[in-house]
């Protein structure tokens, strides 16, 4: 038998996944992540133990599956992205604790940037918006604010890294720094079009070019493991970041083939093939990730910032249901919505809208409103914000001489929710479809490492195996459907009214 180890390291958890050669979930191990928030609007997470859990799962995962690592093939790395790692290259230690991704601290770099005129550049060369997001600006608040890591940094004495960097920093006992091109593209400091780190990004920023990792291909050698790790080293063989990864393990590998993950946030990912097409309804454009022979690979991005976090604000703000898992069967407790309309923008909203200051909004409530219908509302906010933004891409593929979006791929926690499914399918007049495999952001990192080690041939090969659970037909008229996205978009103005 051939096993593939997926290292999944995302923002809650550090999860360790083995696969076997079709894609089957062999075993999972898993470890929650402690949150350091030390002020409004900070999100921090210690390195050490982002390591220190993501290798206790690889040992647990191996020990569930009861395999050895002689008996793994290949690893294959996926990580949250953007968050920021800055560690001295002699001692291995961090220098600060990792900024996370949803850290706005250096929200007042970005408006120097836009100020001095750097928008237009910095989307051609990144793809990327300006946005505190990003990791560039969090490097160099680190560098700006710690004592001592700037003089440190320019006599190269420290190293940068997205959290795949630091991992397989740690993974080979600090003999390899590097990337690959679908995290780079996170940092707003790399030229997707070139595939290097960008000079006059990283002289507009002031960030020393010594601090940077070499950048591969996503399917590649990147390294062995250290020998004392495992009872052999391991070659790891493929790394892209979260959303990339889920693109790849959902085997949409052309232009116009989509994926939307519901977590606590949506991520919608369309490939759009080798061409790198600058969006106009607010999406970003990134790096997919490379398989190997492939050249640079693109996709368009775009986020809805409260997913599935309504229903976590159900539970916990409203009380309105107890566990998490409750919700189908309140919402399912009433034909429709009773024309509530809930908009959960409760931290402004995101492509295509991008309204920071807009604010969460429930409208349509009457005499004869109950929880249930609020229930409804808050599930097909997730449908309406999701649609919201793949019809976005679908005029952005247009204009651009393709095709509109024919078919969406889920995966991610609430994708089990079928009526949260088949109201997607509703609103988009598309099949939305559900693979056998919704872990599809190990399988991709496990896809990947496979691919270059010799496991599979091809993508081709890959789109095979990719197995159809169930299928979401659209059973909503076209009429009726545009008529509840036009209330949608009555209800976003008056969320951005307050
Ligand atoms: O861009 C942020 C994304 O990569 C985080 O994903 O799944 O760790 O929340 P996740």
């Amino acid at each position: 038998m051939t096993y593939l180890l997926a290292l999944d390291q995302g923002t809650s958890s550090s999860r360790s996944i083995v696969f076997d050669r079709e894609g089957r979930i062999v075993a999972i191990a898993q470890r929650e992540l402690t949150q350091i928030y030390p002020q409004p609007g900070w999100v921090e997470h210690d390195p050490m133990e982002i390591w220190s859990s993501q290798l206790a799962t690889a040992h647990e995962v191996l020990a569930k599956a009861k395999l050895k690592a002689s008996d793994i093939h290949a690893v294959g790395i996926t990580n949250q992205r953007e968050t920021t790692v800055l560690w001295n290259r002699k001692t291995g230690q961090p220098v600060h604790h990792a900024i996370v991704w949803q850290d706005r601290r250096a929200e007042p770099m970005c408006a120097k940037l836009r100020e001095d005129g750097m928008t237009g550049t910095i989307q051609e060369k990144t793809g990327l918006v300006i946005d505190a997001y990003f990791s560039g600006t969090k490097l160099r608040w680190l560098l700006d604010n710690v004592p001592g890591a700037r003089a440190a940094a320019e006599r190269g004495e420290l190293a940068f890294g997205t959290v795949d960097s630091w991992l397989i920093w740690q993974l080979t006992g600090g003999k390899q720094h590097v990337s690959d091109v679908s995290n780079a593209s996170r940092t707003m400091l790399f030229n997707v079009h070139t595939h290097q780190w960008d000079a006059d990004l990283l002289k507009a920023l002031d960030i020393p070019a010594s601090l940077m990792p070499q950048v591969k291909p996503s399917s590649a050698h990147f390294a062995d493991t250290d020998a004392g790790l495992f009872d052999r080293p391991l070659p790891i063989g493929g790394v892209a970041g979260d959303q990339q990864s889920a693109l790849f393990g959902q085997a949409c590998f052309e232009a116009g083939m989509a994926k939307n993950t519901y977590g606590t946030g949506c991520f919608l990912l369309m490939h759009t093939g080798g061409d790198f097409q600058p969006s106009h309804n607010g999406l970003l454009v990134t790096s997919a990730a490379q398989a190997p022979g492939m050249p640079p690979q693109y996709a368009m991005e775009g986020s809805v910032f409260v997913g599935g976090a309504v229903v976590q604000w159900l539970r916990d703000g409203l009380k309105a249901i107890q566990g998490s898992a409750q919700v189908q069967a309140l919402a399912e407790s009433v034909p429709d919505a009773g024309g509530v309309m809930m908009v959960p923008a409760f931290t402004g909203l995101g492509a295509p809208y991008w309204n920071a200051d807009a604010r969460g909004t429930i409208t349509g409530l009457t005499r004869g409103t109950t929880v249930a219908h609020i229930a409804r509302a808050a599930l097909e906010s997730i449908a309406y914000q999701s649609a919201a933004l793949l019809q976005a891409m679908s005029r952005d593929a247009v204009a651009a001489g393709g095709t509109p979006v024919a078919e969406l791929r889920v995966d991610g926690g609430a994708a089990v929710n079928d009526l949260l499914m088949q109201f997607q399918a509703d609103l988009l007049g598309i099949p939305v479809v559900r693979p056998e495999v919704i872990e599809t952001t190990a399988l991709g990192a496990a896809y990947l490492a496979g691919l270059s080690t010799g496991v599979y041939r091809d993508t081709g090969e890959l789109s095979k195996q990719w197995r159809v659970e169930r299928r979401f037909l659209p059973t909503l008229s076209r009429e009726k459907a545009e008529e509840k996205m036009a209330r949608w978009e009555l209800a976003v103005r008056r969320a951005t009214l307050v």
